[in-house]
C-alpha cells in the first residue's frame, strides 16, 4: 500500500495472521503523535503493547484477515486525526475517521470510533467483543 494521502481518512487493515496495519496523516497515541504508519498488535503477545513487535510469527497466530463487512457511516471532512487510548486490560480505543480494510485492501467498513481487539480472542475481528474478560488478558 502506498503512502497516505495529505487529508486523507486514517486506514486499517486487517493482516492475516498477523496485526492492524494503520496508515494516515495524523496518528496519535493516547494525543501524542506517533507517525504516519503504525502498526498495533492484535495477539496479544507483543512485549511492546500496543504495536507489534512481529511475535504473532512465534506464537503462531491465526487471525483472520476478512473483519465482518458493514455499512458503515458516511464519515466527516478528511484529515481529522485519529487517536489511540489502549484500554487497561482491553481493546484500543480508536477515535477518529477511520476506513477498516480487509487483508487485500477492500473496505470492510467506515467508522468514527472502535474499540480494536489486542487479546486475539474475539469473534470479530478487528473489533473487541468483550472475550479478553474470560480470556484473563493483561496489558498496561
Ligand atoms: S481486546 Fe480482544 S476481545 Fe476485547
Amino acid at each position: 500500500m502506498s503512502s497516505p494521502t495529505p487529508g486523507a481518512h486514517c486506514t486499517a487493515r486487517v493482516l492475516a495472521n498477523g496485526p492492524l496495519e494503520l496508515r494516515g496523516s495524523a496518528i496519535l497515541l493516547n494525543g501524542e503523535p506517533v507517525g504516519a504508519e503504525a502498526w498495533l498488535c492484535r495477539c496479544g503477545a507483543s512485549a511492546s503493547k500496543p504495536w507489534c513487535d512481529g511475535s504473532h510469527k512465534t506464537a503462531a497466530c491465526v487471525l483472520t484477515g476478512e473483519p465482518p463487512l458493514r455499512e458503515g457511516r458516511d464519515l466527516p471532512e478528511s484529515g481529522a486525526p485519529l487517536n489511540l487510548e489502549p484500554q487497561p486490560n482491553g481493546a484500543v480505543k480508536a477515535t477518529g475517521p477511520l476506513v477498516i480494510l480487509n487483508d487485500a485492501g477492500a473496505v470492510t467498513d467506515r467508522v468514527t470510533q472502535a474499540f480494536l481487539c489486542r487479546c486475539g480472542q474475539s469473534a470479530r475481528q478487528p473489533y473487541c467483543d468483550g472475550s479478553h474478560k474470560r480470556a484473563g488478558f493483561v496489558a498496561p
